[in-house]
């Protein structure tokens, strides 16, 4: 099994390229389903997920083939010839809920397996069923799978969310492109891979309005056509290497990088001290050789402090001067990272959905286990900063969110590398 061996050495310099987002790939992907025509996504992220995504098209019909090295995807979904979305790949990946919208949009019904429970919490469904609804999709849930019809089509409907959830409103857009009439939603998400969805959707003809406030309106259209369209730089990976030179000093651009982005991570990192520059390549990140101030910060849906970028700060909280408090309020049971940061000398209480983090001087390496995929690079970032070796075990959770970890990690000074044990 890979494993990912960190010996801390100091200050990182140079530069980290951006690539694609995961997140937005991930929804910019079933979004061929809408169309017979091609739709080519440039600038997609190498990764795991985006694989398992891509077998998932392929087992409903559609073609999916990497080009450029996997930085180009061309998907075609000329026919749907099978409807029906397994457990099997399903329970990989939750983010496969997410074929049932346009599925439905398009084909006028669509049996997708519920994903099953996640390592951060209950994470239901519940919210992309109930919006479909609104849409006229009649739903019926048999044997761990939605089996969900729309006889004459979806048609337009309001739809307001109780909470934000990404995922439900990445699913209600998707459909009602294709719904007939007007469809509303109020207390969408706003995140900036809803927005690149939407954008996406445009150029393949749909018509919507709204994207990034909280409320969206989509005037159905008869069909979608093909488009190309590049996938908007991962704001998590791009938070989670400005962490580096936070952590270990040094100055380090990530490449492609926007403040836009990354508004509400930034003005933490600034609030602890750390120097961020917006520059025509990128954001570049120094910090001398004072100690980190103690934060406190609350994860939020976009516009606040995202719960993706959570681990990571904490790793930088570990080491800060004085005592950080991190609220989780996105999802429950995602302190895992936690034990593992105290195996290597961090002081942490978690209670419920809070951790009280109290600043130690410095870490020590030690053998660690990734839980997840945030929690995984929380612990290459604390083990950067980290006296001697850190052994971070399981890291099949961290390629499923982030190419070539080592690569660039390494190119930046440190002394990272991949290894069997
Ligand atoms: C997406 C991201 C994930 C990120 C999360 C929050 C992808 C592939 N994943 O996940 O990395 O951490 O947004 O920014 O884009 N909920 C329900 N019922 C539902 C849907 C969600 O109760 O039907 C709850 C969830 O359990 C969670 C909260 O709503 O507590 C927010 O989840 P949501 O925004 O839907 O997250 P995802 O789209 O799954």
């Amino acid at each position: 099994m890979d494993a990912i061996l960190v010996r801390g050495n100091g200050a990182l310099h140079g530069d980290i390229p951006i690539a694609g987002a995961k997140n937005a790939c991930l929804t910019l992907m079933p979004a061929t389903l809408l169309s017979e025509e091609p739709l080519t996504l440039t600038n997609a992220p190498r990764l795991s997920d985006i694989r398992t995504m891509g077998l998932l098209l392929e087992s409903l019909g559609a073609e999916v083939s990497e080009m450029q090295d996997g930085k180009v995807l061309a998907l075609s979904s000329h026919d749907i010839t099978n409807h029906r979305a397994e457990y099997d790949i399903v329970r990989k990946m939750r983010a496969s809920i997410l074929v049932l919208g346009p599925m439905l949009a398009r084909a006028g019904h669509a049996v997708v397996s519920l994903p099953g429970g996640c390592a951060i919490g209950a994470r239901p469904v519940d919210l992309h069923l109930r919006a479909l609804e609104a849409m006229g999709a009649e739903l019926d849930l048999k044997e761990g799978y939605v089996h969900a019809k729309a006889p004459g089509g979806l048609k337009g409907g309001a739809f307001e969310f109780p909470f934000v959830s990404v995922g439900a409103t990445e699913n209600a857009l998707m459909a009602a492109t294709l719904a007939k009439g007007t469809t509303v939603l109020q207390n969408a998400a706003r995140e900036p891979e809803i927005v690149d969805l939407a954008q996406c959707l445009r150029r393949m003809g749909a018509q919507i309005e709204g994207e990034g406030s909280s409320t969206i309106t989509i005037q159905g259209v008869d069909r979608l056509h093909g488009a190309t369209h590049p996938v908007v730089p991962d704001r998590i990976e791009l938070g989670t290497y400005m962490l580096a030179p936070a952590i270990c000093g040094g100055a380090v651009t990530c490449l492609g990088g926007r403040m836009d982005l990354v508004r509400a991570f930034v003005d933490k990192l600034e609030e602890a001290g750390i120097n961020v520059e917006e520059t025509s390549a990128g954001l570049r990140v120094s910090r001398g050789n004072e100690r980190v101030k103690a934060l406190d910060v609350t994860t939020e849906p976009f516009p606040g402090f995202p719960t993706d970028l959570q681990a990571q700060i904490m790793a930088l909280m570990c080491t800060a001067d004085g005592v950080s408090v991190l609220e989780e309020k996105i999802f429950e049971n995602r302190f895992m990272h936690a034990p593992e940061l105290m195996r290597m000398g961090a002081q942490i209480d978690v209670q419920g959905g809070t951790a009280t983090v109290t600043g130690v001087e410095g870490l020590k390496g030690a053998p660690v286990m990734a839980t997840d995929l945030r929690a995984s690079v929380s612990l290459i970032l604390a083990a950067l900063a980290a006296e001697g070796e850190t052994l971070v075990n399981r890291v099949y959770h961290l390629d499923r969110g982030y190419e070539r970890v080592e690569e660039k990690l390494g190119n930046v000074g440190a002394q990272i590398e991949r290894v069997q044990v």
